[in-house]
């Protein structure tokens, strides 16, 4: 890289070494196949996190799993029908109760895989989550909401 030339966020997300986990690369490829939307949303949430990481001068060990977290935040997205994601209209309330499992299928995918960073897991599931506790799915607010819901101010930025 030349000097003076700061690394772009796609650049810094490679770097993080994040996108080159196998685990990562796995869950990626199966939200490109369900939904590139959300395959794109999902890689522009990771590119700022680790503009944002950096930044802030985060260890390498804090800004792989935030990088890690940015990427997987809506992989629950991907059990949930494609008609669903991408439907134009209002969604009843029926949808929203079933859009609104997403954080907690992505935890248990991850848990069921096994081998990833607890705090990277919290932000999987409580990236819904408001500092008022209106959030979604433990209503947290807070004090026990400060990590997960710090998080989720940041890297939400779809309203389902
Ligand atoms: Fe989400």
């Amino acid at each position: 890289m030349p000097l003076g030339r700061q690394p772009c966020g796609r650049e810094r997300i490679e770097s993080s070494t994040s996108i080159t986990d196998a685990r990562v690369q796995r869950w990626l490829t199966l939200t490109s196949n369900h939904d590139t939307a959300l395959y794109r949303h999902s890689r522009h949430v990771g590119e700022l996190t680790a503009v944002f990481a950096a930044t802030l001068g985060y260890s390498p060990y804090d800004r792989r799993r935030l990088v890690q977290a940015a990427l997987l935040h809506d992989i629950g997205k991907t059990y949930i029908s494609l008609r669903l994601l991408t439907k134009p209209e209002g969604l009843s309330a029926k949808e929203v109760q079933e859009m609104r499992l997403h954080p907690e299928i992505g935890y248990t995918a991850l848990v069921t895989e096994g081998g990833h960073d607890k705090h990277m897991l919290e932000v999987v599931r409580h990236h819904h989550e408001r500092l008022n506790g209106s959030g979604y799915p433990g209503g947290l607010g807070g004090r026990s909401c400060q990590m997960p819901c710090g998080w989720s101010l940041y890297v939400t930025s779809t309203p389902r």
